[in-house]
């Protein structure tokens, strides 16, 4: 039987307030996201995106690595028709489609492939020992997986394209400089963190969640126009929600809500 690259963990269900931690499981090589790998990620992001028990997901490596990219030995033979037909960055659109949030924790390398997967998520809480990089350019190629687009929204041009042409790797402090990363703490410390930030969106009524996240992602692809609007009918929308109701109410009653996520 296949080793499974990815292991899947529940954590704090029984409160009502749970979060689930997706952790890469190829440590021999870095956790280069081979093809299995990522299909098995996307599954699983599915799954728990549709697991009640689960109100935010956090995607880490281990200690050396986050991910170091994706994997060069499966890729490097490849035609480019044979990658046209693979199409594996595809299913990076598939985790943008996931509705709760994401929390990327990295410590060591989060290269290629795999600074970009740290962008697709929502938040990054980073190690300090954590190296942010775009180096495909070394081995003849860029960015694929979203690099050019999701670093650049990040960090801005400058240092979008610096990071893009030098492929030279930037530490957790210029990446929270820049604007990369949410937080950066000591080594020891940056799942702890990840699954406190976890702990508290989890602890916030899911459906504003939702629709909060979907109106920020909104922002990267629309007008300004557009995207107030999009705001604002979510806005209204919540008003259909028991949440809403229910927060408010606790507000004026000065009592903390208990929400039904609904
Ligand atoms: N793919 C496949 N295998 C990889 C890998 C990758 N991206 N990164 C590391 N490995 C493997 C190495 O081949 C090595 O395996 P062996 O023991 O079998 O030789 C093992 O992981 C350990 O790596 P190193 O011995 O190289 O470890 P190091 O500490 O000396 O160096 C490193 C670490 C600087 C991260 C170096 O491994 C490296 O440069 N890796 C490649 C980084 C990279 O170029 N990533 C971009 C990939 S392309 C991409 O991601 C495209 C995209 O946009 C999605």
């Amino acid at each position: 039987m296949n080793t499974p690259t990815i292991l899947v963990t529940k954590h704090d269900a029984e409160t009502g307030k749970g979060f689930a931690i997706v952790q890469f499981n190829r440590p021999d090589v870095l956790n280069a996201l081979n093809m299995q790998l990522m299909e098995e990620l996307v599954k699983a992001l599915e799954s728990l995106d549709k697991d009640d028990q689960v109100k935010a997901i956090i995607i880490t490596g281990n200690e050396k690595a986050f991910a170091a990219g994706a994997d060069i030995k499966e890729m490097a033979e490849a035609s480019a028709v044979q990658m046209l037909i693979r199409d594996q960055f595809a299913r990076w659109d598939r985790i943008r489609k996931i509705k709760k949030p994401l929390i990327a924790a990295v410590s060591g390398f989060a290269l290629g492939g795999g600074c970009e997967l740290s962008m697709t998520c929502d938040m990054i809480i980073a190690s300090e020992t954590a190296k942010f990089g775009q180096p495909e350019i070394n081995i003849g190629v860029m960015p694929g997986a979203g690099g050019t687009q999701r670093l650049t929204r990040a960090v801005g041009k400058a240092k979008a394209m610096e990071m893009v042409l030098t492929g030279n790797m930037i530490s957790a402090e210029d990446a929270l400089r820049w604007g990369l990363v949410n937080k950066v703490v000591p080594p020891e410390y940056y799942l702890e963190e990840a699954k406190s930030l976890a702990r508290e969106i989890a602890s916030k009524p899911p459906v504003a969640v939702r629709l909060a996240k979907e109106s920020i992602m909104k922002a990267f692809d629309t007008t300004i126009e557009a995207g107030l609007e999009y705001e604002r009918k979510n806005f209204y929308l919540l008003f259909a929600s028991e949440d809403q109701k229910e927060g408010m109410k606790a507000f004026v009653e000065k009592r903390k809500p208990e929400w039904k996520g609904r």
